[in-house]
């Protein structure tokens, strides 16, 4: 009876299954295709639904198909070499009408589905399309509704990095970064393999370099640069039978692999393994702590050269990429200027100052030179960080420009191609969320999500430079991203955002679309196991002065939908605390606390400390302009109610670079006041330092201003803590309608910090007057 019943029981549920509906797929996907035109009907996939590949190259494609399909619903497809199309399959063909050699089209009828490529590139990115799509959970079949996704990217080079020197990824952990940069249409991955604290690669005819230069002997705590180390032996290298075998999964995935070697500064484990190669002659070790060292190697040492080409020639030979990083950033000169060896070099070139540039600039120009002209030998392209275009011109070769977007303009003007991996929009070491104290220790400043796909690559190109630039990259540096969870958490969902950026024309980029897919695709990171982060999940504020200050209006938000809870009082927020329905008053200083429960998630809890006092929402300007980088709203954010936390970038501090915060606070009538409080915003890493002093005056017709308090502060010495610090100056009660505050930046960095002697930034939030 049993034995009968089960199967009977099975086949019910089988027949009941059909009659639900069967899972949906849907072409929201990320990034936004150029173009998708709906059509009519639908075709069913089920295991019956073979993958015909129509070229035998073809077959790798078919393949991962085949895998994906299994990944997300469980139904596994059979790819078999067919000559021609037939009706119930999945085609892929090549298609040499399709312009872009990475372009696709993806066709799906009631007939079945078909994708067609210039290239197996291009075959692969309509596989990734049509994988995106697919509903996520075991079913049995799916509905493809009926579509033509005509697509290709904009940009040829899109490109992401890791840093494996700093930190460490092994084999396993680099095929599944690449595996997420595919996902991302991703096809150039520049790999950081060299810099001062290890050195990552197996050079056959230097085994020395794996066996010193790998290793450190512990790695320093923290945000400081000298401070706690944890003494523990740290490091790794890839063989290079690993190497060519990354090289090969990523070309499966369309992907080529940049090596970067990164000379002739950030060398320190070399130096370690070399020490004759520096200009001191040692010794060296792998450096255990972050910065720049200012051990370079020697450029007056003709054993510096047979060096570089003893590397370089073993990294042409694994790497089939047409670009070679040589790095070129970051090389101070320190060393060479104390160097007779290097002066012998500079006096035997005759290397004399030229416009800013100093000889021991056109001395790292010259090395430069030497490598670019070694790599021609071997048919390659050099890229290098956009110094390489600082002194005489080296033309022919790729910029990688990451200081500023300037430099982009300044390399394509001088015909270099350029690859764009801008500071401010491509560095995912930044933080993504405000809330600091509850992210992950990361290098400082601010990168959000929204930011990242907000930028545009060629602002400020010119019409006859834009043919030079080949497309955006984002970096991952690794000084405090240890593990490859975490660098899965910087990675995402930023990338998602870039990925529109490198893929999809502006006119098709929209940030609203995109917050509604990226919900979807997160939870394809969620089944393919990917850490990332929940920022969009977030509730933030905005809020608005009222009636010139006497009382702020807060809107709370969060990017991705969800029910925000909040409270006023102080108290943490639960799906139990009162529902926000429209922007509310407040009319004292508040503690506001929200968080936002999701249908798969609940945020954590945000928290803004809002302040009221004299000055709030009172005009205010500088006399002094702020950091361009770190103006943001202007003087009106000393004024507006909003105070910094440890993040320097937020957008509630504003930056100063060698310059004073000067502002003149208009409090509309006279008033009394005797007291003046505002926060600095230190991380001394950076450069960004304690102010040396503040001097308050005040004034009734805003020309004649009458000193009332100053106070001074010493040097920041070298144990002075890094994030907020509140400092509160007073003085007899006067009424007056202009009060002028100026907060003094440091000059001259102390001898005890790295920057020593260079001018400091200085950030300054909310001017509160009582
Ligand atoms: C760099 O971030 N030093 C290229
Ligand atoms: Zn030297």
């Amino acid at each position: 009876m049993f034995n009968r019943l089960i199967p009977l029981m099975g086949a019910l549920a089988l027949w009941l299954g059909c009659s639900a509906a069967p899972p949906t797929a849907s072409y929201q996907i990320i990034p936004q295709p150029q173009q998708v035109e709906q059509g009519s009907g639908e075709f069913a996939l089920d295991a019956r639904t073979p993958i015909l590949y129509l070229t035998p190259s073809l077959a790798a494609e078919a393949g991962d198909l085949s895998n994906y399909v299994a990944q997300v619903t469980g139904i596994r497809l059979k790819a078999q070499f067919a000559k021609k199309a037939r009706r119930g399959a999945i085609v892929l063909a090549l298609d040499p009408t399709i312009g872009n050699a990475e372009g696709y089209r993806l066709t799906v009828n009631p007939k079945g589905v078909t994708i067609t490529g210039a290239t197996a590139a291009g075959v692969f990115y309509g596989v990734q399309s049509l994988r995106k799509s697919l509903p996520l959970g075991t079913t049995a079949q799916v509905l493809l509704p009926a579509v033509t996704i005509t697509d290709a990217p904009r940009f040829a080079y899109r490109g992401m990095h890791l840093d494996v020197s700093r930190h460490f990824s092994t084999v396993a952990e680099v095929k599944r970064y690449l595996d997420i940069l595919a996902l991302h249409n991703v096809n150039y991955f520049h790999w950081h393999l060299t810099d001062d604290q290890g050195w990552r690669i197996e050079i056959k005819s230097r085994p020395e370099l794996t066996k010193v230069g790998a290793w450190r002997d512990g790695t320093v705590l923290g945000h400081n640069l000298e401070g706690q180390y944890d003494h523990k032996r740290y490091g790794g290298f890839y063989t290079q039978q690993e190497i060519k075998d990354i090289v090969a999964y990523a070309a499966k995935l369309h992907i080529t692999v940049i090596p970067e070697i990164d000379l002739p500064g950030h060398m320190q484990a070399a130096l370690a393994t070399y020490p004759q190669l520096g200009c001191t002659g040692g010794p060296y070790k792998v450096w255990q702590r972050w910065g720049v060292s200012k051990d370079v190697l020697c450029a007056g040492n003709d054993s510096t050269f047979s060096f570089i080409e003893d590397v370089l020639r073993e990294v042409v030979a694994l790497f089939p990429s047409r670009y070679i990083h040589i790095g070129g950033d970051e090389c101070p000169k320190d060393r060479w200027k104390q160097c007779p060896k290097c002066q012998a070099r500079i006096k035997q070139l005759g290397l004399k100052p030229y416009g800013k540039f100093s000889p021991e600039d056109l001395l790292q120009n010259y090395v430069t030179r030497r490598v670019v002209d070694f790599l021609k030998q071997y048919n390659r392209t050099v890229i290098g960080w956009d110094e390489m275009i600082d002194g005489h011109d080296i033309p022919g070769t790729t910029v990688m420009s990451w200081r500023g977007e300037e430099n982009a303009t300044r390399a394509s003007n001088l015909n270099h191609d350029v690859i764009l991996t801008v500071l401010q929009y491509a560095y995912f070491d930044f933080y993504q969320s405000t809330d600091v104290d509850h992210e992950p220790l990361a290098i400082g400043n601010y990168l959000p999500v929204e930011k990242v796909y907000g930028y545009e690559p060629m602002t400020n190109i010119a019409d006859s430079a834009r043919k030079h630039i080949l497309g955006p990259q984002a970096n991952i540096w690794r000084e405090y991203i240890a593990d490859q969870s975490h660098v899965e958490y910087m990675l995402l969902p930023r990338l998602a955002a870039l990925s529109e950026v490198q893929w999809t024309q502006p006119e098709h980029k929209n940030y609203q679309s995109f917050l509604g897919r990226i919900d979807r695709f997160s939870h394809l990171y969620d089944k393919l196991g990917y850490n990332y982060a929940k920022t969009l999940y977030e509730v933030s504020d905005t809020v608005t002065t009222l009636d010139s200050g006497r009382a702020l209006q807060v809107k709370l938000a969060t990017p991705i939908g969800g029910t925000i809870h909040y409270t006023l009082d102080g108290s943490e927020p639960t799906a139990s605390s009162p529902v926000y329905a429209e922007p509310f008053t407040v009319e004292r200083s508040t503690v506001v606390r929200a968080m936002a429960v999701h249908p798969q998630l609940s945020s954590r809890v945000f928290t803004d400390t809002l302040t009221l006092s004299k000055s709030t929402g009172k005009p205010a300007v500088l006399l002094q302009s702020a950091d361009p980088g770190f103006s943001f709203g202007g003087a009106s954010l000393l004024t507006d109610g909003m105070i910094g936390n440890s993040c320097y970038g937020t957008g509630r501090w504003i930056g100063c670079y060698d310059k004073d915060l000067e502002a003149v606070i208009d409090l509309l009538s006279p008033t009394e006041v005797s007291q003046a409080q505002f926060g600095t915003c230190v991380l001394q890493s950076t450069g960004v330092m304690e102010m040396r002093g503040v001097e308050v005056a005040v004034s009734n017709d805003g020309t004649n201003f009458t000193t009332v308090a100053t106070k001074q502060l010493q040097p920041m010495p070298v144990d002075y803590a890094d994030g907020v610090h509140r400092h509160s100056v007073t003085w007899p009660a006067t009424k007056a309608r202009y009060v002028k505050v100026k907060v003094s930046c440091e000059r001259k960095i102390p001898a005890w910090n790295e920057l020593a002697g260079t001018p400091a930034y200085l950030f300054v939030d909310e001017i509160s007057l009582k």
